[in-house]
C-alpha cells in the first residue's frame, strides 16, 4: 500500500515527499534526475526521518516501470515526471512531447496492467493561456501558446479520456500557479539547472550578487504598477494541496480539475520589494521590454479546491521570500 511519486527528487515532488511522508503516508519514489540531484531525496529522508524506495529511473522505460509496480503495491501515483521550461520547450518541441507524453502514456498503461487507478496529474496554469477576465476559475477556456503548455492540455485530455473509458479511475488535475519559497529547513529547495528562467530564481540570483540586476520584463501592463502581475504559492502550501487530492481520489471515483493558488496576484516589483526585505539587500533593477508570450495579470479563484478538496494555501510572499532566500544562501 504506497503512493507511487514520480518525479519526487524535484523541486515541488521533493516537498510533497516530505509532507506525505509526515503525514504517515507510505511512497515509493523515481526520477532519472535529469533536472534534479540525488541530494534532495537524502535530504528528504533527513527533514523526515524516515527511509523510503527510491529508484532511479526513467517513466519512458516500460520495464523499469513495471519493476516498481512489481515491487511495491501501488494504490495511488502523483505525477509530477516531466520537463518544465517553456522557452526550451520551443526549441526542443520533440523532446518535450515524447518525454510528457510518451512517458504518461507508459506510465498510464503501467497503472491499467497493475490495477491502479488513482492518479494526482501535476498541471498548470498554462492551460488557462490568455484569460479574457480574471480570477481564473477551472471552467474558463483552455489553450496554450508553446510545446511545453501544449503537453499539459494533452494529458489532461488524456487522463479524461482514460477517466471516461473507465469510471471506476480517479483523476485529479491540480492547476498550479507560480509555485516558489522553499521547506523551512533550508535542505530542500529550488535549483534550477543553468541561468534560471522564473522571476523568484533570477531575483534571488541579484541578491547574492550573481546577476547584476534585476531585470523588469514590462512596465507598461494594465496592472497596479504596470508590472506583471502573478499568483505566487509557497511550494509548502502546494504540497499540502496533494495531500488533500489524495485524500479526494480515495473517496471518489471522478475526474476533476482544481486550481492550486493563493487567489491574490503580486506584481513584479511587489515580489522585488518583499525579496529585499528578506534578504535585507537592495536590489537594482533594469526595465525591459516585454518578454514574448507574456500576459498581464494571472491569478487564481482558489474556492473550488476550498470547498471539494478542504484546501487552501495559508503563507504569505513574505514567507516565500524568507525561505526562497534561507535555501538560496546554504546552497550558493
Ligand atoms: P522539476 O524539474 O524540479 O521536477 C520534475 C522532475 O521530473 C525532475 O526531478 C526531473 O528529473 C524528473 N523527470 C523529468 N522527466 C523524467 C522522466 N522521463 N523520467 C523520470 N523523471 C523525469 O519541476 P517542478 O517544478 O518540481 O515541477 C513538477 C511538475 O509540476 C512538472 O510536471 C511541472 O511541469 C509542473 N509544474 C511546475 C510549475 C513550476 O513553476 N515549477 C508550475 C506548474 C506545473
Ligand atoms: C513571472 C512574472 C514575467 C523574470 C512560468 C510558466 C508557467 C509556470 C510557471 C510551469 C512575469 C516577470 C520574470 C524576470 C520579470 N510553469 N519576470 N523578470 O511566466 O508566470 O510562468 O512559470 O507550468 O507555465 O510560463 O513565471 O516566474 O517566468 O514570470 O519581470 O527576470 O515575472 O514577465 O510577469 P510565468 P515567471
Amino acid at each position: 500500500m504506497a503512493i507511487l511519486v514520480t518525479g519526487g527528487a524535484g523541486f515541488i515532488g521533493s516537498h510533497t515527499c516530505v509532507e506525505l511522508l509526515q503525514a504517515g503516508e507510505e511512497i515509493v519514489v523515481f526520477d532519472n534526475l535529469c533536472n534534479s540531484k540525488i541530494t534532495a531525496i537524502e535530504n528528504v529522508k533527513k527533514i523526515t526521518g524516515k527511509d523510503f524506495p527510491f529508484y532511479v529511473a526513467d517513466m519512458l522505460d516500460r520495464d523499469a516501470m513495471e519493476k516498481i509496480f512489481t515491487d511495491h503495491k501501488i494504490d495511488e501515483v502523483i505525477h509530477f515526471a516531466g520537463l518544465k521550461a517553456v522557452g526550451e520547450s520551443v526549441q526542443m518541441p520533440m523532446e518535450y512531447y515524447y518525454n510528457n507524453i510518451a512517458g504518461t502514456l507508459i506510465l498510464t498503461q503501467t497503472m491499467r496492467k497493475f490495477g491502479c487507478k488513482r492518479i494526482v496529474f501535476s498541471s498548470s496554469a498554462t492551460v488557462y493561456g490568455s484569460p479574457k477576465t480574471l480570477p481564473i476559475k477551472e471552467d474558463f477556456p483552455l489553450s496554450t501558446t508553446n510545446p511545453y503548455g501544449a503537453t499539459k492540455l494533452m494529458i489532461e485530455q488524456i487522463l479524461r479520456d482514460i477517466y471516461h473509458s473507465d469510471k471506476t479511475w480517479s483523476v485529479a488535475l491540480l492547476r498550479y500557479f507560480n509555485p516558489t519559497g522553499a521547506h523551512e529547513s533550508g535542505l530542500i529547495g529550488e535549483d534550477p539547472n543553468g541561468i534560471p528562467n522564473n522571476l523568484m530564481p533570477r531575483l534571488i540570483k541579484v541578491a547574492l550578487g550573481q546577476m547584476p540586476a534585476a531585470t523588469v520584463y514590462g512596465s507598461d501592463y494594465p496592472t497596479k504598477d504596470g508590472t506583471g502581475v502573478r499568483d505566487y504559492i509557497h511550494v509548502v502550501d502546494l504540497a499540502q494541496g496533494h495531500l488533500a487530492a489524495i485524500k479526494w481520489v480515495r473517496e471518489h471515483e471522478e475526474c476533476d480539475a482544481f486550481n492550486l493558488g493563493t487567489g491574490t496576484g503580486y506584481s513584479v516589483l511587489e515580489l522585488i520589494q518583499a525579496l529585499e526585505i528578506a534578504s535585507e539587500r537592495p536590489m537594482p533593477i533594469t526595465y525591459m521590454a516585454r518578454r514574448e508570450g507574456d500576459i498581464a495579470a494571472c491569478y487564481a479563484d482558489p474556492t473550488k479546491a476550498k470547498e471539494v478538496l478542504g484546501w487552501e494555501a495559508k503563507l504569505s510572499v513574505g514567507e516565500m521570500c524568507r525561505d526562497a532566500w534561507n535555501y538560496a544562501v546554504k546552497h550558493q
